[in-house]
């Protein structure tokens, strides 16, 4: 009885003998409980920053022009509009779906509209230079001022409200 005893020090009495099992279920467990909340504090961080809000707020100047080009996409056209000939494109509403999103503030160093000064050397390479420079893309804009679907007449229109924005 004795040995056994001292083998046993530890646990002398039952009392003892339900604390050790009581603590030996509860540690791990209390261990797993923090473990879940670690986990989920660090995935409660995670869609804070991926608020749109905050989306939006790191891609701005891109983000504007990709919300700007398919709303402004001249092949959604509505039905009144697909009969006409594209050279009577509408060159203001072109500019102020597409294009202002640059050239209203001057983004990226573009030509604001209005700004004789900022236009009238690109308006003295003549409109056709220009709108090679739209088609293609120049500095910061991108070919089509980033939308595909703009044809060529529809750039000419835009160039030509923001020429006579510029006289
Ligand atoms: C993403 C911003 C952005 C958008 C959108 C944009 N532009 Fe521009 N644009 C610029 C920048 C920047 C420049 C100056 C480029 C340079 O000179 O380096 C520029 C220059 C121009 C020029 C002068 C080109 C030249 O040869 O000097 C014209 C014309 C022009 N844009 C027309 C348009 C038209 C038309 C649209 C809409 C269909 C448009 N832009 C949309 C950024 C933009």
């Amino acid at each position: 009885m004795d040995a056994h005893d001292q083998h046993q020090s530890f646990i002398k009495t039952p009392q003892q003998l339900v604390v050790v099992l009581l603590l030996s279920f509860l540690v791990p467990i209390l261990g797993i409980v923090l473990l879940v909340q670690l986990v989920l504090s660090g995935h409660r961080a995670d869609p804070q920053a991926l608020t749109p809000e905050a989306v939006a707020a790191r891609l701005q100047p891109v983000a504007r022009l990709e919300i700007g080009a398919p709303s402004a996409a001249p092949g959604a056209r509505s039905g009144e509009d697909r009969g006409k000939p594209a050279a009577a494109a509408d060159g203001k509403g072109i500019y102020d779906k597409v294009c202002f999103a640059c050239h209203a503030q001057s983004v990226a160093g573009s030509p604001k509209l209005g700004d004789k000064a900022a236009w009238a050397p690109r308006i003295q390479t003549g409109t056709n230079a220009m709108l090679q420079s739209v088609i293609k893309g120049k500095g910061a804009m991108p070919p089509k001022a980033g939308n595909p679907s703009l044809s060529e007449q529809e750039i000419r229109a835009a160039i030509d409200f923001m020429v006579s924005q510029a006289k």
